[in-house]
């Protein structure tokens, strides 16, 4: 039912534009829809992972990075792209944030007439478009207000962090446009209407479940894992994806059993457990063979949703132990609560006047990144409403 969703949404969605206008008048407020991007064609995978394996705020490689992350991306890119063959040749996640803004950007002219035209700008991490693209698209615009808004709910040091020190260091190298004020939204895993969303999108996958096996079904919270050493160094991302598992729980009214796990372990060292794979494993071993499955730290579908979740544990897996009943959700995509969620997320940020949150700008308590200081320092110096 998801690849039918998909294959009807690429069909439908244009594929010449990167950055999509949502009006022909200069935009006054440019909001930019961070996220580390997949890549949309096969061709574009050694890249992709070439960028994400020398990326030394997402991942340390014990020695030698500069050689080593090379290896690596080059030694996985076959086995990967293959993956993406496997669902249909690529990510769908510009087309999907892409969407996203526009639809946000339109309800913000309407809800918001003060800081319209409001215009949507991707800025992805290791793949086109890239956060400079969107910079330079928003100086072309003369934007007056760029809001910088993470499209990780849940806020991590490697992922959203990250994202935010590619900002800080393109700053290095470059000005801030004349007249163009900037601000942050770095979080946001607790808001009501996406907490809603998932509840919404659960019960109708519960509804697909017959109703004797329905009481029993466990829903399984899955979010993408972070090494053990990233989580004691003091990443907020466990809190706060086990906030937003609590709060789509409080809004089911806590009917099911249900369980937060983690997937996409690389590597041999120790991430956050217990697995998703594992998990299910396990469960089928103590009787309990009926799931539905969340991707509750994803807002739109890509690799880890269409080709872990559905392929390599809703079909092989679940065949394999013996599951009976196993259904994934969607990510909130296009939702009409995820993109209300957005605005008013938006809207609540401008009303706030808040330019960066405190907890943005105070580092993990071990922090080791050298980038942090500096790009810290450097959003609490420009951030202004
Ligand atoms: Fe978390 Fe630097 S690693 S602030």
């Amino acid at each position: 039912m998801i690849a039918l969703r998909v294959s009807y949404f690429l069909r439908c969605t244009s594929t010449g534009l990167r950055n999509l206008s949502t009006t022909t008048t200069k935009p006054k407020t440019g909001v930019v829809l961070v996220n580390m991007g997949g890549p949309e064609r096969v061709d574009q995978v050694h890249d992709y992972l070439h960028r994400i394996m020398t990326d030394r705020d997402m991942i340390q490689l014990p020695i030698a990075q500069d050689h080593l992350g090379p290896w690596i991306a080059k030694r996985r890119t076959p086995e990967v792209q293959k993956k993406y063959q496997e669902i249909g040749g690529g990510s769908p996640i510009l087309k999907w944030t892409q969407l996203q803004g526009k639809l946000l950007c339109e309800k913000l002219d309407r809800e918001s007439p003060e800081t319209a035209p409001h215009k949507p700008y991707v800025a992805f991490r290791y793949v086109e478009p890239f956060t400079a693209d969107a910079f330079s698209q928003m100086e072309n615009d003369e934007v007056q207000h760029a809001i910088i808004f993470s499209q990780f709910p849940q806020y991590s040091c490697a992922t959203s962090g990250s994202s935010f020190n590619e900002i800080y260091k393109l700053f290095q190298k470059r000005t801030i446009p004349n007249g163009m004020r900037m601000t942050v939204i770095d979080r946001w895993p607790t808001h009501p209407l996406l907490a809603k969303c998932f509840a919404d999108n659960i019960n109708k996958e519960l509804q697909q479940i017959p109703e004797d096996k329905r009481k029993q079904a466990i829903i399984l919270f899955s979010a993408h894992s972070l090494p053990l050493k990233a989580v004691n160094r003091g990443d907020a991302y466990p809190s706060e994806v086990g906030a937003t598992v609590h709060q789509v729980m409080q809004e089911l009214n806590f009917s099911q059993p249900y369980q937060l796990v983690w997937q996409s372990k690389v590597g041999p060292l120790p991430w956050l457990g217990p697995m998703t794979d594992e998990a299910i494993k396990s469960y089928v071993k103590q009787g309990k063979k009926t799931f539905v499955v969340v991707p509750i730290a994803f807002v739109n579908e890509h690799i880890e949703t269409l080709h872990e979740l559905d392929i390599e544990y809703c079909k092989e897996l679940a065949e394999e132990v013996g599951v009976e009943i196993i259904r994934r959700v969607p990510a909130p995509n296009d939702h009409p609560l995820f993109i209300e969620a957005l605005c008013d997320i938006v809207k609540t940020h401008i009303k706030n006047k808040i330019p960066v949150s405190s907890k943005f700008l105070n580092r993990c308590p071990h922090c080791i990144n050298p980038n942090c200081v500096p790009s810290k320092k450097w959003y609490s110096e420009v951030c202004a409403f």
